[in-house]
Parts: structure tokens; C-alpha cells; sequence
């Protein structure tokens, strides 16, 4: 079986690689040829097969007819006068009003010798035929193709022959020979035309297809192919149009998640910066403050000779150090929640919300659940993040005297509810400001890890702020990087 397939191969490689266009018209052509080829050979056989028949038949009936009237000058046994008759009877059937064309007309004896014959050439020599019959055949002769339909004389006194020439048979099947051969070149110009129709149907779309698919490739999304029919071909532009517009629509998601993300990097960095001023300040401000009373208060200890004024020095700088050391505690809180780290989400959020509850008197009531197992680290500083804007913002702005959280686990995703029921807020014109860090910067971290953030709010109606977070996060690296700008 392999040369098999190397031929296919080496068809193939020559066919396939010739243009649709000439691949139809060789199908179509190929086919119209062969179908003139064939019907033209079986018109031709079975044409000449039954006017040869009918010939024959003609044959017999004439060398009927002729015995009838050569009888009796055979029986005179004069061989002029019979040529003679002979020669009137084979004008008379080779004549126009009769479709026959007779070669020769002959009598022989009963020994087989020729008594008297029309033609100048001598027919062939056939076996006789039996007393009282007619036989009738083919013959290849001087005079071309020839029917010899031979008759016994009645009484046993030899046989006539007559040649009736094929002419006029090979003449009609020429004629309709030529006819077929007309009407395929003519089939041929119409399929030749067909073909060049189709291809046109079927190449033009397709070119266009082409040259819209460099286009997508060189990386404009916009092209649009038109939808010549309803056709297959049709389905294929409008399937074509499709994936160019959510190529586009992908390419537009992505340029925004890359804003996104660029605004993101920005507000972490300007929050970063705005950090680190803050606690310069406060260092500054109040630790260096402490720090500087604490070297005063020292040196006037120093000097101090009364024991009992000493003690109340000691006194004082014990409280400046206390204080001191409860600010860089919560400085270093703030900075980095290191329980994060060491207890999990759950333990580190009871503590901040401990501590706030403290801090700002405001009753939290908060609901964890089905979290399972930790969370992957992103996730839970990120969740530790948003309830801690969330909180800061209800102590700063809300005025509110309870707020709730929900943190649950659900299948595949994280759920976070902050509630409050303070002052609230106009949440759609909130939004469209830059200028507050704060929720911009949850939604960023949210939409970071495939979450979304839904903030609902009223002016006198309190606040919520509904996240949910993939627990398969999208990390921002997995997009396709390739860019064409
Ligand atoms: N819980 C809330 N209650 C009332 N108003 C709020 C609340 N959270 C946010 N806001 C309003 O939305 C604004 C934007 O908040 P945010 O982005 O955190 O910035 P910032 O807290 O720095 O002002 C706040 O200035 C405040 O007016
Ligand atoms: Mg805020």
C-alpha cells in the first residue's frame, strides 16, 4: 500500500498546489470531456449498429424483390440481357429516391461461377448459401464497408448477391459524430464559464478573508468582512466578524486591566510615600518630642539631691516612657500587621477589631465562617486590608455607633460584607473621584486578585461595601502578554 500513497503524494503535490480556480475547471472540464467522449462513443456504436440492421433488413427485402424479377432471364440463361437488368435494377436503387447505395449486383452459378455481374471489380469470394435462404453479412470489400446479402436461385441454379455500401451509415454517424463534438466544445465554453462563476463566488469572499486576517494579525481588531450569501461561506465571515470583535472587546479588557493596574502601582506608591511622611512626622512630632523631654527630665534628675523629688521624677519619666512605647507599638501596627504573619486572618482580625472597638467606641459585630483552612497570603492581606479601610473609614466618616462584618468561605470564592449604620455616603459620585485612595485602592487590590466591589450607599442610609474574591485567584501575569500597539 505504501506506493500507494507516494503516488497520492506525488498527485497531490502537483494539484494541490494549482489555484481553486484551476482546480474547478479541471473537474469541470475533465468531466465534460469524458462525458462527451463516452456519449459520443456509445452514440456512435449503437447508431451504427442499428443502421446497419436496418440495412440488412433493406438488403433482404430488396434481394427478394429482384429474384422476383431476374427469374425469368436467368431461366432464359442470356448473361448480356441479364447484366443488363442487373445494371437497370442497381441504378434504380442507387438512385435519389431510394436511401440505398448498391456497390454490386452479381448471379453466380451453381458451381459458384459468376454468370453475370454490375461490378468491374471482383466482390468476394463466400461460401454458398443453403437452397431456399438469404444470408446476410458483413464484408470489407474494394468498395469499403459492404452489407452482402446473398439469395439461392430457386431450383438449385446458383445464388445473387448483392453489395449494398455502408457510405451512407458512416456518413450519418459522422454527422452526428460531429454533432456531439459541437455540442461538447460548446458545453465546455458554458462549464468553462460556470467554473469561472464559482470560483469567483468562492474566491472573492475568501481573498477577503485573507487579506482581514493579515490585518487582525498586524494587530487592528476593526476589520469587518462583508457577508456575501447565506451560504457556508457566509457563516464563515459572520464567525470571522465574531472572533474579530471579542479579540477587540479582549483587547479593550486588557488595556484597561493595564490601566488599572498602573493606576494601582501609582496609588500604592503614593500611599506608600504619604505613609512614610506620616510616620516621619510622627516620629518627629511626638517620639523625638518624648525622647527630647525624656533627656531633659533626665539631666534634671541628675541634679535632683532631695530623694523624694527624685521620685516623682522617675515617676514622670516612667509615664513618658510608657507612652512612648504604646506609640511606636502602634506605629509599628500599623506598618505591618505582623499577627497576620504569625496567627492567621481570623486571630489578627479579632485583635484589630478589639483594639478598634476600644479606640473609636464603636460596637462591631463581626461573623467568620467556612474559611477553612488559611487562605492563600495575597487573600488574606487584601481581606485584611479592605476591613481596615473599611473600619478606618467608618470611624472617620460614617459617625456611626455599630457596624457589622461577614467574612465567609462559599464554594470557589471568598464573600466580605462591611456594614455600618452611620451618615452614608453618594456612592456613584464617590466612585468617579481619584482623589480618595482609599476605596480605589480595595477595588484595585479586589479586581487584582478576579474579585469585584460592590459599594451601596445612601446619604442617611449607612454604608456597605460587598466583596467577592475568586478563591482560584487571576493573577495579573496570566493575560496573554503578546501586545501589538
Ligand atoms: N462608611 C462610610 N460612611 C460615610 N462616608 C463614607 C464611608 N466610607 C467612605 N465614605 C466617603 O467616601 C469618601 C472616600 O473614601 P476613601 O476612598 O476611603 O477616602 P478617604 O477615607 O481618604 O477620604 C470619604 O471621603 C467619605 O466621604
Ligand atoms: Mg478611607
Amino acid at each position: 500500500m505504501i506506493w500507494h500513497t507516494h503516488w497520492f503524494q506525488r498527485f497531490w503535490d502537483v494539484v494541490g498546489a494549482a489555484s481553486v480556480r484551476v482546480k474547478v475547471m479541471g473537474i469541470v472540464i475533465g468531466v465534460i470531456v469524458l462525458l462527451g467522449l463516452f456519449v459520443g462513443m456509445q452514440m456512435r456504436g449503437v447508431l451504427y449498429n442499428t443502421l446497419e440492421t436496418a440495412l440488412m433488413r433493406q438488403g433482404i427485402d430488396l434481394a427478394h424483390f429482384v429474384l422476383e424479377r431476374v427469374d425469368r432471364t436467368v431461366e432464359a440463361g442470356d448473361p448480356q440481357a441479364l447484366r443488363d437488368e442487373l445494371l437497370g435494377l442497381q441504378d434504380h436503387y442507387s438512385g435519389n429516391g431510394h436511401n440505398t447505395l448498391i456497390d454490386y449486383v452479381l448471379v453466380t452459378g451453381n458451381e459458384g461461377e459468376i454468370i453475370a455481374t454490375t461490378a468491374d471489380q471482383a466482390a468476394p469470394v463466400l461460401p454458398p448459401v443453403a437452397p431456399d435462404t438469404m444470408r446476410a453479412r458483413n464484408l470489407v470489400t474494394v468498395w469499403g464497408d459492404v452489407i452482402d446479402v446473398a439469395a439461392a436461385l430457386p431450383g438449385g441454379a446458383g445464388e445473387l448477391r448483392i453489395g449494398l455500401g455502408e457510405d451512407n451509415i458512416e456518413q450519418i454517424v459522422q454527422v452526428v459524430t460531429t454533432q456531439i463534438v459541437t455540442i461538447t466544445l460548446a458545453m465546455i465554453a458554458v462549464g468553462f464559464a460556470a467554473a469561472a462563476f464559482l470560483t469567483w463566488i468562492l474566491t472573492r469572499p475568501i481573498s477577503s478573508l485573507v487579506e482581514a486576517t493579515r490585518t487582525v494579525e498586524a494587530g487592528d481588531y476593526s476589520v469587518r468582512v462583508p457577508r456575501w450569501a447565506k451560504d457556508e461561506i457566509g457563516e464563515l465571515a459572520e464567525a470571522f466578524n465574531a472572533m474579530t470583535r471579542s479579540l477587540a472587546q479582549a483587547e479593550r479588557e486588557r488595556r484597561e486591566r493595564d490601566h488599572l493596574r498602573a493606576n494601582y502601582i501609582r496609588g500604592v506608591i503614593t500611599a506608600q510615600e504619604d505613609e512614610r511622611k506620616r510616620i516621619a512626622r510622627e516620629l518627629h512630632d511626638s517620639t523625638s518630642q518624648a525622647l527630647t523631654s525624656l533627656l531633659v527630665s533626665l539631666r534634671q534628675l541628675e541634679q535632683t539631691q532631695d530623694a523624694r523629688l527624685a521620685q516623682q521624677r522617675i515617676g514622670e519619666i516612667r509615664s513618658v516612657v510608657n507612652n512612648t512605647l504604646d506609640e511606636v507599638h502602634a506605629l509599628a501596627w500599623q506598618l505591618r500587621p505582623t499577627v497576620l504573619d504569625d496567627l492567621g486572618l481570623t486571630a489578627a482580625l479579632q485583635r484589630y477589631i478589639e483594639d478598634y472597638q476600644r479606640r473609636f467606641n464603636v460596637q462591631v459585630d463581626f461573623v467568620f465562617r467556612h474559611l477553612g483552612e488559611r487562605l492563600p497570603v495575597e487573600l488574606e492581606t487584601t481581606l485584611y486590608r479592605v476591613i481596615q479601610e473599611g473600619l478606618t473609614n467608618i470611624a472617620r466618616h460614617a459617625s456611626a455607633r455599630n457596624a457589622s462584618i461577614l467574612l465567609e468561605g462559599r464554594p470557589g470564592c471568598v464573600r466580605l460584607i462591611v456594614e455600618d449604620n452611620g451618615v452614608g455616603f453618594d456612592a456613584g459620585k464617590q466612585m468617579v473621584s481619584q482623589k480618595n485612595l482609599g476605596l480605589q485602592g480595595i477595588r484595585e487590590r479586589v479586581t487584582l486578585l478576579g474579585g469585584s466591589l460592590t459599594i451601596e450607599s445612601q446619604p442617611g442610609q449607612g454604608t456597605s461595601l460587598f466583596v467577592e474574591i475568586p478563591l482560584i485567584p487571576v493573577a495579573p501575569d496570566a493575560q496573554p502578554k503578546e501586545v501589538k500597539e
